[in-house]
């Protein structure tokens, strides 16, 4: 017999597709055995009883492994999309009816409805905010400072949302605590370095169906993104530039074997130009009026402000559709630069987003920093909190065990001389 589900309040493309997103819900649960493990353990202990909670999340097969278990960790749950272009409407529609978890998110919303979906998570009066960009938080202390008292804190996804909230506790903004889940091992080692790369790739593949083997594909940020991409294109057999603004990172690309320069120089040479920065108009129009005819562009960051869209569309004497998420702008000279995923995050747009494999850390780390907010939430000083590196290793050592591969551990005469500054040579 199966369990009726009360449906709860949503705004959602289409329930009849919630056979599909089930369907698809369990595929990727098989590459979810540590976010499976804490799913069971929430079950039982209920971590999160009572607590009001909302995620805003690209609404993915991993997303509503999350999302169920903190549902059973007994959390009065709320998901919104983290980005009006990266929701999948079929697990919208399962979390819905299968679990009766309210769902806020349509592929393909506009940014009034995005900021309308934000506002609905926060009329949910959060104690905790998951947050992919840290667009809720924002709001919350822009707009919401009557709830702040009801926080007890947020959870960070990604190195934006991470840089923006650094940016809040500078301005004296940030009056309580915020899991940084970005910065913890078993996230960016592997989340935004493999995961990434792979889906990317996966994005511009699936719009574009075009051969990278032999394609010059410019990249544009070498952080833990930036590598996963580059050593992905080289893979495939692309003749990689990466162009960077920090240093130390440009010494790394050029020591992995990358050719590196500034924009200026790699934007005559580019086939495909990837931007994975965190900034604004890294790809603009000087870089655009240089640029090969048929050049592509497309971008996997957090938000879809790096490549200047507003000023090529401008000068664009025709937009034309030409493959879904593949739109040919036409400049007055007659050269054509083709945009991928409207400028948006192509991993999400065009395909699947992380492979659930990676996302199995990710997430783990998203619960258990729900479940520490609650239990250390008397301790938390406000501003940025790292991941307990026994919850980081914790995860790492699931991981492994449900991968079927054992390690090494240290003998006594090692822990004894790792433990010692007398013994030197
Ligand atoms: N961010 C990148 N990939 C993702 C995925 N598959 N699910 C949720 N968030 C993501």
């Amino acid at each position: 017999m199966t369990a009726t589900v009360t449906q709860p309040k949503c705004e959602i493309k289409d329930i009849s597709l919630a056979s599909q997103g089930k369907q698809r819900i369990e595929w990727a649960g098989r590459e979810m055995p540590v976010l499976r493990q804490i799913q069971e353990r929430f079950a039982k202990e209920k971590p999160l009883d009572g607590i009001r909670l909302v995620a805003c999340c690209h609404v993915t097969t991993e997303t509503a492994h999350l999302a169920i278990a903190l549902k059973n960790a007994g959390a009065d749950a709320l998901l919104i999309a983290s980005n009006p272009l990266s929701t999948q409407d079929d697990v919208a529609a399962s979390l819905v009816a299968d679990h009766g978890i309210p769902v806020f998110a349509i592929k393909g919303e506009d940014n009034e409805t995005y900021h309308r979906h934000v506002n609905i998570a926060l009329d949910h009066k959060p104690n905790i905010i998951i947050d992919d960009g840290s667009d809720v938080t924002a709001t919350l202390i822009q707009e919401r400072q009557g709830q702040i008292g009801d926080i007890i804190g947020t959870t960070e996804e990604t190195t934006t949302g991470i840089v923006r909230l650094q940016a809040m506790f500078n301005d004296g903004v940030l009056s309580f605590p915020a899991m940084n889940v970005n910065d913890a091992d078993t996230k960016h080692f592997f989340d935004n370095r493999y995961g990434t790369g792979q889906s990317t790739l996966d994005g511009i593949i699936r719009a574009t169906n075009v051969l990278l083997a032999g394609k010059t594909i410019v990249v544009v940020g070498y952080g833990w993104c930036g590598k996963g991409v580059a050593m992905r294109a080289r893979g495939l057999g692309a003749n990689v530039i990466v162009t960077e603004i920090d240093p130390t990172k440009a010494i790394e690309a050029v020591m992995d074997g990358f050719r590196v320069m500034p924009m200026e120089k790699a934007a005559p040479q580019g086939d495909l130009f990837v931007t994975v920065t965190g900034n604004k108009h890294v790809i603009r129009p000087e870089h655009f009026e240089v640029m090969k005819d048929g050049a592509m562009v497309c971008n996997s960051g957090h938000f879809d402000i790096e490549i200047d869209l507003k000023s090529l569309g401008e000068k664009a004497t025709e937009v034309k559709d030409v493959r879904p998420f593949t739109q040919q702008y036409t400049m007055p000279s007659g050269k054509s630069v083709v945009v991928l995923g409207e400028g948006r995050l192509i991993n999400l747009a065009a395909a699947e987003g992380h492979p659930s494999a990676v996302m199995d850390m990710s997430f783990a780390n998203q619960a258990l920093a729900c479940e520490y907010l609650v239990t250390q939430k008397d301790q938390l000083e406000p501003g940025l909190h790292s991941i307990p590196v026994e919850v980081d290793k914790e995860i790492a050592r699931l991981k492994l065990q449900a991968m079927g591969i054992e390690i090494d551990t240290l003998t006594p005469a090692q822990v004894e001389y790792i433990n010692s500054w007398t013994m030197g040579t």
